[in-house]
C-alpha cells in the first residue's frame, strides 16, 4: 500500500484548519487536505526541473516522477537495475477505471488520475477512440500503467481486480435540454455499464458521472440489487463540481482565500434539487439575502452557464473532471487507511425521508463510514424552505430511476 505521506496531492479545493481529532457532530472541511506549502507550490503539475529538488515528496507528479525529473537534471548515469526497481516497486497500488474515458470529461479526468502517485493502474475504456488517448497518455512519466479497452467484448477485461469505477459515459446536455432529456440515452448508458462492474469488480467504488444523476445513481443501485451485490457504502454519485462551484463563487463574491472556502451542498444534482447551504461556510461569513439568492440560482445554474457559453459543444468538461480527479483521490486515500476523509456526495441516505440524497460523507476502507447529520440541522428559514421546494422534483427523479431499472428487469 503506499503510504499517506505520498498522498498529500493538490487536486483539493480546500484545507482542514488543523481540527484533525473534530468529531463528527462537527462537520470538517471537504476534500483533500494540503499537507504544506510544497504542495501548493506545485498546484499546477507543470513546473521547471530545477525546483524539483526540494518537492520531489509532495509532488503532483508523484515521488518516483520527481525523483526521474531530479536524476534527469543532473544527467547521472542510471543503471538498469534502478530503473527496473522503480516499474517494479512502484508505491502506488491502486488499480482505476474510467467509463467514458475518450469523452470529454474522461480525457481530462484521465490525466489528472494518471498524475495520481495512488495510482498503479488506468484502464480506459470507451465504445471508441480510445486507443490514441491511451497511447498519448502512456507517455507521461507517472507510475501507473495505461491500458485501453474498446467496445463491450473488452469491457469485462477493463473491470478485472479495479478498486474504483468511474463513469462518465453518456451524452452531454446541449442547449435548451435539462439533464433530465438525457434520461433515456444515458440510463441506457448506466444500465449496461453497471451490470458489467457488478459481474467483474462488485467490490470496487462506483463513481457515477452520467447524468441525470438523481436517477442515474437509483438506477445503478437497482441493477446492483438484481446482481445480489449491492453494497450502498460503495456507490457515489458524483455532486463535487457542485461544492468546487460553490467554493469558488463564494470566495469571489466576498474576497476571501479562495483554498479556505468549503461549502456543503447537499440534496440532489439538478437545478433546485441543488442546494448550497451558505450558512455553514467556512470561514464563517456572513451574507446578505440578496447575497444568498444569487449565489444560491448562481449555483444552482452553474452547469447551464457553461452549456450556453459552450453553444452546443457540450457541457462542463474540465471543471467537472477536476471536480471527479479530487472525488477520486478522496476515495484512494480513504482505501489507503486514511481517516480523516470527508466528501459531499449523492448516496442512498437516511439523512431525510429520501432514500437518496447529497450530504457531506465520511470516507473509509469498506466506502462510506458515516452520513453527516449536522449540516441539516440548524439550517436557516431560506436554507429550510429551499430544502422542502427540492424534495418532491428529487423524489421523483429517484422513482424515475428505480421504475426504469425495474421495468427493464421485467422485459428481460
Ligand atoms: N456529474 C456532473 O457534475 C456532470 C457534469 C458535467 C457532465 N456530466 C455528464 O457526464 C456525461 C459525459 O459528458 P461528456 O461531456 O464527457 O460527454 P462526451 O460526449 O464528450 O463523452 C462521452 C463519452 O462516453 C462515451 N460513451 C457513450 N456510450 C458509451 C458506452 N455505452 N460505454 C462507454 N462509453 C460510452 C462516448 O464515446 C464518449 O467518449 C454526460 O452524461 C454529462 O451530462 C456530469
Amino acid at each position: 500500500m503506499a503510504s499517506t505521506s505520498a498522498t498529500s496531492l493538490s487536486i483539493g479545493s480546500t484545507l482542514s484548519f488543523g481540527h484533525k481529532s473534530r468529531s463528527l457532530a462537527q462537520p470538517k472541511p471537504l476534500g483533500v487536505r494540503l499537507k504544506s506549502h510544497a504542495s501548493l507550490a506545485s498546484f499546477s503539475g507543470l513546473k521547471a526541473t530545477t525546483s524539483v529538488s526540494c518537492e520531489a515528496e509532495s509532488s503532483f507528479l508523484g515521488k518516483e516522477s520527481g525523483v526521474a525529473l531530479q536524476r534527469s537534471v543532473a544527467r547521472k548515469p542510471q543503471k538498469q537495475s534502478q530503473r527496473l526497481q522503480y516499474h517494479l516497486q512502484p508505491r502506488a497500488s491502486f488499480k482505476v477505471a474510467i467509463l467514458g474515458a475518450a469523452g470529454g470529461i474522461g480525457q481530462p479526468l484521465s490525466l489528472l488520475i494518471k498524475m495520481s502517485p495512488l495510482v498503479s493502474a488506468l484502464h480506459l475504456y470507451d465504445i471508441a477512440n480510445v486507443k490514441g488517448v491511451a497511447a498519448d497518455l502512456s507517455h507521461c512519466n507517472t507510475p501507473s500503467q495505461v491500458l485501453d479497452f474498446t467496445g463491450a467484448s473488452e469491457l469485462p477485461n477493463s473491470l478485472k481486480g479495479v478498486n474504483v469505477v468511474v463513469i462518465p459515459a453518456g451524452v452531454p446536455r446541449k442547449p435548451g435540454m435539462t439533464r433530465d432529456d438525457l434520461f433515456n440515452i444515458n440510463a441506457n448508458i448506466v444500465k449496461s455499464l453497471v451490470e458489467a462492474v457488478a459481474d467483474n469488480c462488485p467490490d470496487a467504488f462506483i463513481h457515477i458521472i452520467s447524468n441525470p444523476v438523481n436517477s442515474t445513481v437509483p438506477i445503478a443501485a437497482e441493477i446492483l440489487k438484481q446482481k445480489g451485490v449491492y453494497d450502498p457504502k460503495k456507490l457515489f454519485g458524483v455532486t463535487t463540481l457542485d461544492v468546487v462551484r460553490a467554493n469558488t463563487f463564494v470566495a469571489q463574491k466576498k474576497n476571501l482565500r479562495l483554498i479556505d472556502v468549503d461549502v456543503p451542498v447537499v440534496g440532489g444534482h439538478a437545478g433546485i434539487t441543488i442546494l448550497p447551504l451558505l450558512s455553514k461556510t467556512r470561514p464563517s461569513v456572513s451574507f446578505t439575502d440578496e447575497e444568498v439568492e444569487e449565489l444560491t440560482v448562481r449555483i444552482q445554474n452553474a452547469g447551464t452557464e457553461v452549456v450556453e457559453a459552450k453553444a452546443g459543444a457540450g457541457s462542463a468538461t474540465l471543471s467537472m473532471a477536476y471536480a471527479a480527479a479530487r472525488f477520486v483521490e478522496s476515495s484512494l486515500r480513504a482505501l489507503d487507511g486514511d481517516g480523516d476523509v470527508y466528501e459531499c456526495s449523492f448516496v442512498q441516505s437516511d439523512l431525510t425521508e429520501l432514500p437518496f440524497f447529497a450530504s457531506r460523507v465520511k470516507l473509509g476502507r469498506k466506502g462510506i463510514e458515516a452520513l453527516i447529520p449536522s449540516d441539516l440541522q440548524g439550517l436557516t428559514e431560506y436554507e429550510q424552505k429551499a430544502l422542502d421546494a427540492l424534495k418532491p422534483e428529487l423524489k421523483a427523479s429517484i422513482e424515475k430511476g428505480v421504475e426504469f431499472a425495474q421495468k427493464q428487469a421485467v422485459a428481460a
